[in-house]
């Protein structure tokens, strides 16, 4: 299925429309990503609740690293299914949903979206766009929508569906095109996981309206703000209690593995295999997932066989890497 969707890859956005809105939202149902446009910039839409959609964000933007996604839902009943509000967070959707405010909020145990979507963080990033393709699209889906915006790694938002074809063209199975985004430049990330809100990004809703709702709001140093190095730098940054042992072929007594490939090593207690074909994008898929499972107060360690750092293999030892030196 995922091949196929991949070979019959879009150059050219369609113009949309009903029919075209619907033939997306069926390919996102599917498995398959989306570029649509939303008030902000286009984003590169993916089934939010699916992890290999989730992956294939990542690998068709050729991002080094897993940096937490905005998930877009079509409204505030959907986001409360996912993230849990508290009175701020109530105030700022009343007042600018749907809009270029994007919340960061408790996940929910009970959500259904991916934990890659939030690279393996406890907090998620939700926003209901305000952009009647967009709108439409999450009404036809049906579900969350992850979407960072839709340019490769190191470029520029994409405010025209012809930028997105011009940075994605060819890695995307349909680009719809709404034209021009009115507000062009990216949404507004706010923190409301801790006692005081933090700006980790500005953008099209400004602090000054969002201080008129709430009060005072901290702003995040710059080092914070710049998108590739935020997830590293959260404190809710998501690391097991156990060490880990990376590059390793062999498995110590009371250690759980985490491994790689058809020749997993024998006589771990507990194993997770990231994908058994060697595939990078299943592997990116089951990481945080696998890698929570594996970390359970009766074991001393994981060791973690070696993964190619190549394409995907880069983000996920990136990542694992961080896990290892966070103890
Ligand atoms: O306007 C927008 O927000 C566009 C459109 C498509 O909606 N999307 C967008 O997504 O700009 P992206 O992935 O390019 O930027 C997401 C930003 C990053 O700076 C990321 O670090 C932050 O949001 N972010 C997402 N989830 C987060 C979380 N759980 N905690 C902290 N920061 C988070
Ligand atoms: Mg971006």
């Amino acid at each position: 299925m995922a091949e196929d969707l991949r070979r019959n890859a879009a150059t050219d956005p369609v113009i949309a429309n009903a029919e075209s809105i619907d033939a997306a939202a069926r390919l996102l149902v599917a498995g398959a990503l989306v570029a649509f446009p939303t008030e902000t910039v286009y984003g590169l839409g993916a089934d939010a609740t699916n992890d290999r959609a989730v992956a294939a964000v990542f690998e068709a933007k050729g991002r080094p690293r897993f940096n937490p996604l905005i998930v877009h839902v079509d409204g505030v009943a959907a986001a409360r299914a996912e993230v849990t509000f508290d009175r701020r967070a109530e105030m700022l959707a009343e007042r600018f949903w749907p809009g270029a405010l994007s919340l960061v909020l408790p996940r929910r145990p009970d959500g259904a979206v991916s934990l890659l979507a939030s690279a393996g963080l406890d907090s998620l990033a939700v926003r209901v766009p305000h952009h009647p393709v967009a709108e439409a699209l999450l009404a036809a889906c049906g579900r969350p929508v992850a979407a960072p915006s839709a340019n490769a790694s190191g470029r520029v938002s994409p405010t025209t569906a012809a930028h997105v074809a011009a940075s994605l063209g060819g890695r995307v199975a349909m680009i719809l095109d709404g034209g021009a985004c009115p507000i062009g430049i990216e949404s507004t990330v706010l923190d409301l996981t801790g006692p005081a809100p933090i700006l980790l990004r500005p953008g099209g809703v400004t602090i000054e309206a969002i201080e008129a709702v709430i009060g005072t709001v901290t702003t995040a140093g710059p080092e914070a703000i710049a998108a590739p190095k935020s997830p590293g730098l959260l404190a809710s940054h998501y690391a097991p209690n156990l060490p880990l042992r990376l590059n390793v072929l062999d498995v110590r007594p009371h250690e759980a593995l985490l491994t790689f490939g058809p020749r997993p090593p024998a006589g771990a207690v507990l194993t997770r295999n990231l994908s058994p074909t060697g595939d990078l994008v299943e592997a990116a898929a089951n990481l945080f997932a696998m890698l929570r499972e594996l970390d359970r107060a009766d074991l001393a360690g994981i060791a973690v066989m070696p993964i190619p750092d190549r394409g995907l293999g880069r983000a996920i030892n990136d990542r694992l890497r961080r896990a290892a030196a966070a103890r």
